[in-house]
């Protein structure tokens, strides 16, 4: 029933490289490839909140995963001639986790300037799967706005805003509440949280 997914993934600097981590961890084992881009300031915040010495020169994604990866590409996110950077390449969505506030105004205003806003750009244009997870706070009216016309052009806007009604016991149960939406939304299995009412 769920054949295995092309998925492309984009990082950018905004709170949150926990939800990438955990993503990729629970997407990665459900997918046929996923391709990866990082932006510069994807890698310098996951560094500060992870505590990793994750680079684009030592990518080392099992060890930033805990675990071994092998179907998992890291793309420049300056170079255009990667498949996720044309409407040709078939895949079954995007997601953006977590996703600055200021990636979400290069999409809503189509400035597609490096792979991961390109990338977006294809989703939509192709009525692809584009899941974005913003993350800050308070946001301004420019900010709501450009929310407004991801979702207007048919995006996915899912806020990291974690769920606490399941009583997690730690950082990574936390991050999960959101992991497991976003899994949901692009169609995966997963079992990191309950359906609400629903016994097993
Ligand atoms: C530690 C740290 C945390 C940040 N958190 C956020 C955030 O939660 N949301 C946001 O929109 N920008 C945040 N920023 C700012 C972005 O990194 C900055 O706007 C950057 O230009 C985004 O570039 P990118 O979209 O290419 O990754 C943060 C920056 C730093 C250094």
């Amino acid at each position: 029933m769920h054949s295995k997914k092309k998925l492309v993934v984009g990082i950018t600097g905004a709170s949150g490289a926990i939800y990438a981590q955990r993503f990729l961890k629970f997407a990665a084992p459900q997918c046929e490839r996923i391709y990866l881009t990082m932006s510069e300031q994807a890698f310098q915040v996951a560094r500060t909140e992870l505590k990793i010495p994750i680079s684009r020169e030592q990518f080392d994604l099992a060890g930033w995963l805990g675990e071994p990866i092998d179907n998992t590409e890291l793309l420049s996110e300056r170079d255009f001639f990667t498949p996720p950077a044309s409407g040709s390449f078939r895949h079954d969505g995007m997601v953006i986790v977590p996703c600055s506030m200021g990636t979400v105004g290069r999409i809503a205003n189509g400035i597609s300037n490096d792979l991961v806003t390109r990338a977006a750009d294809v989703c939509l244009k192709e009525r692809r799967p584009l899941v974005v997870v913003p993350r800050e706070m308070p946001w301004n009216v420019i900010m709501l706005r450009n929310l407004t016309t991801l979702a207007e052009a048919g995006t996915t806007v899912l806020p990291a805003c974690p769920a606490w009604y399941h009583n997690p016991n730690s950082l990574e149960e936390l991050a999960d509440t959101v992991v497991a939406r976003i899994l949901q939304v692009l169609g995966f299995e997963q079992n990191l949280m309950k359906q609400w009412m629903v016994e097993n």
